[in-house]
């Protein structure tokens, strides 16, 4: 038989994958999700019913026109980014347009600069391009943020290429503060790096204001900005992201996109034109629901001994259970029937915690906890 590829083979097997393929046990709470729990938006739910038949061709592999105008006038308003529609590509969710960014700036044994713990696509993908991610740490006692000394040190002058930051951060819930974004952006500028900002959960923050890096002065030239309309909008399975990148390489991200999926689906872009048309009531509503469950699950967290920074974004606690957070996941989901994802898949740095995912509705997190206290008890 033909062989499998190395690149493959020696990625490990996501220990998240063999939780998910343990949930079908009706007993089990699953407090491991990243996707939201609310439904479409109505006004969407009664717009995809309208364009049902118009949207069964290809359309361009950088986004419908229309589309990426509107995009880069969110990003104007919103972020204060300078985009115009040629710094955009619409792709499959935002993580194809990482994939697709990574291919375009990373050559071979080039370096990618990756926060520890973090979203766990990013290894991979950095990986998978045969570039080599690099680790800068993070940790509980600094609230998770990204020390712009550490980045520092990890810089090696000759393969470094690309930083990747994540701003509301999974699986910690941090969002960067603004002087620690002005120092990470003199980082790019001083050493020529491409900045990938990964700000998947914009809109879901609580009480801080989201800062885009690409705002900041002089990025325009190193920042890429990647977002989605996942989960700003309960919009995971339309697959619909993009990201934001000087016209050269989003140029070059929409030349190879041709060859990955062509375009994103045209029925996910026509309705990511009507969402960005939609009152902001819509997202912040669950951004409220979220709130509650968030102060919820900290404060139970917290009284069981199970130490965890109150999350500024996202819907994420990262709780601290002890030195085997492996162990400690299986058995929880073995012997209390609640599913949480091990913090060490994130990063070395995550091990001795796990991801506790609030995207669940209340009455469950409720019984969720319940059952932890006891088990941890
Ligand atoms: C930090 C982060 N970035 C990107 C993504 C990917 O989102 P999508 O591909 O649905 O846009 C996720 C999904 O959970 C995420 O947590």
């Amino acid at each position: 038989m033909p062989h499998i590829a190395e690149r493959e083979l020696e990625l490990p097997d996501a220990i998240i994958g063999k939780l998910i393929s343990l949930l079908h046990d009706k007993r089990v709470i699953s407090l491991g999700a990243g996707e939201p729990d609310f439904d479409l938006p109505k006004p969407l739910v009664a717009y995809l019913k309208r364009i049902a038949n118009k949207t069964n061709k290809y359309s361009p592999p950088g986004g419908i026109p229309e589309l990426k105008i509107a995009i880069a006038k969110k990003l104007r308003k919103e972020n204060r980014i300078h985009a115009e529609p040629e710094n955009i590509v619409v792709t499959g969710g935002s993580q194809e347009a990482l994939l697709l960014a990574a291919a375009c700036a990373l050559d071979v044994g080039e370096q990618a600069i990756v926060p520890n713990p973090s979203f766990l696509a990013y290894l991979p993908t950095v990986e998978l391009l045969s570039a080599a991610p690099v680790f800068a740490d993070t940790a509980a006692s600094t609230g998770w943020e990204l020390d712009p000394d550490e980045v520092r040190r990890r810089i090696d002058k000759k393969k470094t290429k690309v930083l990747i930051i994540n701003t509301p951060g999974n699986p910690t819930g941090n969002v960067l503060k603004r002087k620690t974004l002005e120092e990470l952006a003199d980082i790019a500028v001083d050493n020529d790096l491409y900045m990938f900002s990964d700000e998947a959960y914009e809109k879901i923050i609580y009480g801080k204001k989201h800062v885009s890096i690409a705002s900041l002065n002089g990025m325009e030239r190193y920042a890429v900005t990647f977002q989605t309309f996942s989960k700003s909008y309960a919009m995971c399975g339309f697959r619909l992201g993009y990201c934001a990148a000087p016209p050269k390489l989003a140029a070059a991200i929409t030349k190879i996109h041709v060859y990955t999926s062509i375009c994103a689906p045209t029925v996910s872009q026509m309705l990511g034109i009507k969402a960005l048309s939609l009152p902001e009531k819509y997202t912040s509503a669950m951004v409220t629901e979220y709130r509650k469950r968030r102060d919820y699950i900290v404060k139970r967290l917290n009284e069981t001994g199970l130490r965890t920074v109150k999350p500024e974004g996202a819907f994420y606690a990262f709780a601290h259970v002890g030195k085997d957070d492996r162990r400690f996941a299986f058995d929880l989901l073995k012997k209390a029937h609640v599913a949480v994802v091990p913090g060490s898949e994130f990063g070395t740095a995550g091990k001795g915690y796990i991801r506790l995912s609030f995207a669940t509705k209340l009455p469950l997190i409720k019984q969720a906890m319940d059952r932890m206290e006891r088990f941890v008890r």
